[in-house]
């Protein structure tokens, strides 16, 4: 494929990593539109890829992305915004069935921190710094910074990131719980590999129930979220990697999934 604003190569031992990588280096990776939509089409298509176990997505080590891409959205209107469904296509990343990590080097700011957001899991290189600086050009964040920031961080944190527009560096980043681990930036796109590596040793199918339990407990109540969890973790029973994954227990041999 020919990419204009991204880059994308399948690597690991298995060949079942994909690694999405944001390609702008003029604007620090600011997500245009058509890089929004570059990579949103390679979200999909890995999304359908079988062969593919986990997927992630990268910048430079100066910016993972310096946010929505300002010169572009600067001259609209409110009736564009709205007539044009302006950020509809940021969604595909929350919406992506597999496992997506996440790994930061450099500037994650305004939408480029909310892209890293809509990830399952962030690895930070140690230079990495994380920040939600619209309020500064008169907006607010538009694509889950007051909402999936203040659910990460909490209340107090997220209103002071929001309302001065503060950078946090990685370890402050990591402090909060807004990742899980800070990496030296040498090493990050490696360390990020080998975790979707690992992920790939399990099956896709329970790696993919998984995930939507745990993303269950960001969009419902507890208690929704307990029944929810329960009855996946029922249904998990009626597929033969279960099986074979305790079977494997009890052999004392590694399983063999078969993603069914
Ligand atoms: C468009 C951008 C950009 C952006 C950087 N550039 N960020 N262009 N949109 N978000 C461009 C600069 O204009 C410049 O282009 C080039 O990238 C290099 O940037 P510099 O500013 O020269 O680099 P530096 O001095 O190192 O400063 C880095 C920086 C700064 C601190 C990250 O660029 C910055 O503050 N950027 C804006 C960050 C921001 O406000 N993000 C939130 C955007 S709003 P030229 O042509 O001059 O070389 C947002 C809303 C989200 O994200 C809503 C939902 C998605």
């Amino acid at each position: 494929n020919s990419w204009e604003y991204i880059k994308t190569e399948v690597t690991g031992e298995k060949k079942n990593v994909a690694v999405i990588t944001l390609n702008r280096p003029k604007a620090l990776n600011a997500l245009c539109n058509g890089l929004m939509l570059e990579l949103s089409t390679a979200l999909k298509s890995y999304g359908k890829d079988q062969s593919i176990a986990a997927i992630v997505l990268t910048g430079s080590e100066k910016a993972f992305a310096a946010g929505a891409d300002i010169k572009e959205m600067a001259p609209n209107t409110y009736s564009q915004c709205i007539q044009g469904n302006f950020l509809n296509d940021w969604t595909e990343v929350a919406r992506t069935q597999k496992p997506i990590i996440a790994a930061v080097n450099g500037y994650a700011l305004g939408g480029g921190c909310e892209l890293a957001m809509m990830c399952d899991i962030i690895y930070a290189g140690d230079k990495a710094k994380f920040g939600q600086p619209e309020i500064a050009l008169g907006t607010i964040p538009g694509a889950g910074g007051t909402q999936r920031l203040t659910r990460v961080v909490g209340k107090s944190k997220a209103m002071e990131m929001c309302l001065t527009g503060n950078m946090i560096n990685a370890t402050e980043a990591e402090k909060v719980g807004l990742v899980s681990k800070v990496i030296p930036a040498d090493q990050l796109l490696g360390e990020a590999v080998k975790l979707g590596e690992k992920i790939g040793t399990h099956s896709s199918l329970i790696v993919q129930l998984c995930k939507e339990a745990v993303n269950t407990a960001y969009e419902t109540t507890l208690q929704e979220g307990l029944k929810f969890e329960r009855r996946t973790f029922h249904a998990t029973f009626s597929t033969a990697d279960r099986k074979e994954g305790m079977q494997a227990f009890v052999d004392k041999r590694p399983a063999n999934f078969k993603n069914e």
